[in-house]
C-alpha cells in the first residue's frame, strides 16, 4: 500500500471507530491459533515437490465455473496441499512480524484459519482437520465419516458438501483483525475470505477439480461442530472441492 493509502486507511478508522488496541500499544496477538502441545501433526508435501498441471491464467478465468457434482476419484494429498498453500500458505514472515501469503489481507492481518472436512483424500482419514499454515501441516481435530453428514446438515442440507473430496471452512480469529482495525475489522474479515475463496476456484483448475462456494449455513450449528465459540472465532465461508469430469480418471 502507498504511504497515502495507508494514511487514508488510518484516518477512516479513526473517523468511524476511534482507537484500536494496536493504537493503544497492546501487543499483537499470535499469527495463528495455538496448536496443542501433544497434537499429532500430519506433514504435507512441500510446494517445491508438488507437480500440478500448468494452467494459463486466462484459461482459468475463462473456464471458471461453480461445480456441485464431483467425480469419485480421491484428491491426492499433494493436490490438497497445493490448494491449502494457494489459499492460505505462508510465503514469508516479515520483521513486523506479519505473514505474507498468496492472498492479500487487510493490514496483512490474515485472521482466517482453514478448517477442513476431508471426505475423500488419499492418505487422510475422513473427518475434520485444521490447516496449520505456519509449518504447512494438518492437525486432526475429529475423525469419522459421519462429519460429512454433520456439515451437510449445518449447511441446510446441501448434499454436495458430503460428496466433495474436501470442504474448506474458513473461520475468523476475530481479534487478529480487530486488534488493528477495531469493529471495522469485521468488514475486512469478510473481504479477505472472498480473496481466499477465489484463489481456491482458480488453483482448483490446476488439479482438475471444481469448487462451490457456500455461505448458506447455520452459524450456531457449524460453529458448535468445529468447537468455536461463535464470538471470538466463527465460521465465515465454506467451499466444496472435488474432481471434475476430466479429473475422474
Ligand atoms: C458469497 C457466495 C455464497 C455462495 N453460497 C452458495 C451456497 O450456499 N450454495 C451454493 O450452492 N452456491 C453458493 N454460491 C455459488 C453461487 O451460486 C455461484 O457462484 C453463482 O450461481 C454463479 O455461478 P458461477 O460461480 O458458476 O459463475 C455462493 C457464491 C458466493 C460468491
Amino acid at each position: 500500500m502507498t504511504g497515502s493509502g495507508r494514511e487514508f486507511m488510518e484516518r477512516t478508522k479513526y473517523k468511524h471507530l476511534g482507537e484500536s488496541d494496536q493504537d493503544r500499544g497492546v501487543p499483537q496477538p499470535p499469527l495463528q491459533r495455538p496448536v496443542p502441545e501433544d497434537a499429532v501433526l500430519i506433514e504435507l508435501p512441500q510446494l517445491e515437490h508438488i507437480k500440478v498441471k500448468p494452467v494459463d491464467l486466462r484459461t482459468a478465468m475463462e473456464s471458471r465455473r461453480t461445480l456441485r457434482t464431483y467425480g469419485q476419484k480421491a484428491l491426492k494429498l499433494e493436490e490438497l496441499a497445493f490448494l491449502l498453500w494457494c489459499t492460505q500458505g505462508v510465503q514469508r514472515v516479515t520483521d513486523r512480524p506479519v505473514t505474507l501469503r498468496p492472498v492479500p489481507s487487510a493490514g496483512a492481518r490474515h485472521a482466517l484459519e482453514t478448517y477442513l472436512l476431508a471426505n475423500n483424500v488419499e492418505g487422510l482419514e475422513p473427518g475434520l482437520y485444521r490447516y496449520v499454515a505456519l509449518g504447512h501441516k494438518l492437525l486432526a481435530l475429529r475423525l469419522g465419516k459421519h462429519f460429512g453428514r454433520a456439515v451437510v446438515e449445518a449447511a441446510g442440507g446441501q448434499e454436495f458438501l458430503g460428496k466433495s473430496a474436501a470442504t474448506f471452512i474458513w473461520c475468523a480469529d476475530v481479534y487478529r483483525m480487530t486488534w488493528r482495525y477495531g469493529d471495522r475489522g469485521y468488514r475486512y474479515i469478510h473481504l479477505d475470505a472472498g480473496h481466499v475463496c477465489q484463489n481456491l476456484y482458480l488453483s482448483a483448475a490446476a488439479v482438475e477439480c471444481g469448487v462451490c462456494a457456500v455461505a448458506a449455513f447455520d452459524d450456531d450449528q457449524l460453529n458448535e461442530l468445529l468447537g468455536l465459540d461463535g464470538d471470538s472465532m466463527f465460521a465465515v465461508y465454506l467451499a466444496a472441492v472435488g474432481k471434475t469430469a476430466a479429473g475422474r480418471g
